[in-house]
């Protein structure tokens, strides 16, 4: 009876979160702050407008970004433009514990899906990003150790209280995806994919976010910037050059293609951009317009493998 009760009010949930979108191309923020470019609070700001600007409303954290440093300097740019947080969906992770002086209690870089630790990062996670909601959270990695039915119960009363509107998983093979959709419906699966990476195309993940009717997002979507930087890599190589001519053929640049490849596919994938540079940014927002041919699609699929499909 209690798990009727808790699909129904996650039923709703997600319907009004529907209505209020994600945006299609989201704005991964792991480089924004200590890991990458490292933005003051100024580059924050002028970054999540232009990012708006663009049509990208949806940005994606994680506790531990920036070894758990990240979340609070995004939150200190939306404090200073309290504005922001009604157009903008917040996604974050929790999950993963890692060593360092931010966190003196860990001993070990370990996972922790328990119900204390889950309800800790949250509550971390809204005070870092000054925020009264999370739109999204996800757990960032499945952990042997997970109870499906405590992260249930979990997720239950983070959705209850208002503090997260809907909730997910990141890199869930399609069998701990089952299991835990099957006690607590889940909205998104949160994957690497990408022309480098077309394993969740053969392995059951994407089948299984088709079937269950879960959303799909694809972080590393330019394979973390090995794409481009592979001149070296005789896979890369060949991604690109075919990349480049597909690009010609259509008038857009090769990222736009790879994007559109990654698009394509029926499971719906959003792509989570890594890139902190304005113009690339605006590229893959432009990429939705990009509609190759399936057989296209193939050519860079076959780029990719170094060899025909069976
Ligand atoms: N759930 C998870 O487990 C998980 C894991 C990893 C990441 N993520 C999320 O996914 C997001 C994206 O991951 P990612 O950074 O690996 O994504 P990515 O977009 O595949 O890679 C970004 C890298 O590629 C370079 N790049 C992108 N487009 C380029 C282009 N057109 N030409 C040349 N270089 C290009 C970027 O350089 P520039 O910045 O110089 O453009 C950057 O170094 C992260 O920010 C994070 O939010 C989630």
């Amino acid at each position: 009876m209690v798990l009727v009760i808790v699909a129904e009010t996650q039923e709703v949930v997600k319907e009004e979160i529907g209505k209020m979108g994600f945006s299609k191309i989201i704005a991964g923020c792991m480089n924004w702050g200590r890991w990458g470019v490292g933005f003051s609070t100024e580059s924050y700001l002028s970054q999540i407008e232009r990012c708006l600007e663009i049509g990208i409303t949806t940005f994606d954290h994680a506790d531990i970004y920036g070894h758990y440093t990240t979340e609070a300097e995004f939150g200190l740019a939306l404090k200073h433009k309290t504005s922001l947080r009604d157009q903008l969906q917040l996604i974050t992770k929790c999950g993963i514990c890692l060593t360092t002086p931010n966190r003196p209690n860990h001993k070990i870089k370990s996972y922790n899906t328990t119900k204390a630790h889950i309800i800790f990062s949250v509550e971390n996670s809204l005070r870092n990003l000054n925020t009264d909601y999370i739109d999204l959270l996800l757990i960032h990695r499945p952990d042997p150790l997970m109870d499906p039915h405590e992260i249930a119960e979990t997720f239950s009363i983070l959705i209850e209280s208002g503090k997260v509107k809907q909730v997910g998983t990141s890199n869930f093979t399609p069998s701990q995806l089952s299991m835990l959709h099957a006690i607590y419906p889940v909205s998104v699966n949160q994957i690497e994919a990408s022309i480098l990476h077309t394993k969740p195309f053969y392995n059951g993940t994407t089948d299984i976010a088709i079937e269950k009717d879960i959303s799909v997002q694809a972080w590393s979507p330019m394979g973390a910037g090995k794409i481009t930087l592979g001149t070296e890599d005789e896979q890369c190589r060949r991604i690109v050059s075919m990349a480049n001519i597909l690009g010609e053929k259509y008038g857009v640049t090769f990222d736009q293609i790879l994007l559109g490849w990654l698009m394509k596919h029926p499971a719906n994938i959003s792509p989570v951009i890594g890139t902190t540079k304005l113009d690339r940014i605006k590229s893959a927002f432009e990429a939705q317009q990009v509609e190759i041919t399936n057989e296209e699609w193939h050519m860079l699929l076959r780029a990719s493998h170094g060899a025909d499909v069976p």
